[in-house]
């Protein structure tokens, strides 16, 4: 089959952008963390504020140091708002919501969540610098989305 020359340039030149943008996505992938919202875990959103581990959200070291973080993003604000957790430990941060959309993103770090009212958003990371660290929901979800953020105090290690 005869292809023109320039065709063929240009066929190869679609090739070399395909490669280029799939290998920039996976390096991301690899050296930044960076992932798609794909954990799947489910909760019911209407008695998740009842009973369970969202209905007491807070802080929990583990006994091998790790810390998991459990939260709720709601109307609008993030509970606990506060939390303060220690520097060079992986901390986890488990967050769902009651009600509408909202997200989770920690400035300054690459933990960066979309919460969806009957899904738990999960991300794992590890502060090196201890420091107050701004939340912010970058979901728009009403009224007061712009006043809905929170803290992460992350103290020097042990
Ligand atoms: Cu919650 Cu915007």
């Amino acid at each position: 089959m005869h292809v023109d020359r320039y065709e063929r340039y240009w066929m190869w030149a679609a090739i070399g952008m395909l490669v280029l943008f799939t290998g920039a996505i996976v390096i991301t992938a690899v050296t930044g963390a960076a992932h798609p919202p794909s954990h799947t875990e489910v909760i019911d959103p209407e008695t998740l504020t009842v009973a369970g581990e969202f209905a007491t959200p807070g802080v929990t070291t583990h006994e091998d140091g790790r810390v998991t973080v459990s939260l709720r993003a709601e109307f609008y604000v993030f509970r606990p708002e506060h939390v303060r957790v220690p520097a060079g430990v992986p901390v986890t941060f488990r967050i769902t919501s009651p009600d509408v959309l909202h997200g989770f993103q920690i400035v300054g770090t690459n933990v960066n969540l979309t919460v969806a009212p009957g899904y738990v958003s999960q991300a794992t990371t590890t502060f090196d610098t201890p420091g107050e660290y701004l939340v912010v929901c970058n979901e728009y979800c009403g009224l007061g989305h712009h006043l809905m953020q929170g803290a992460i105090v992350v103290e020097p290690g042990r």
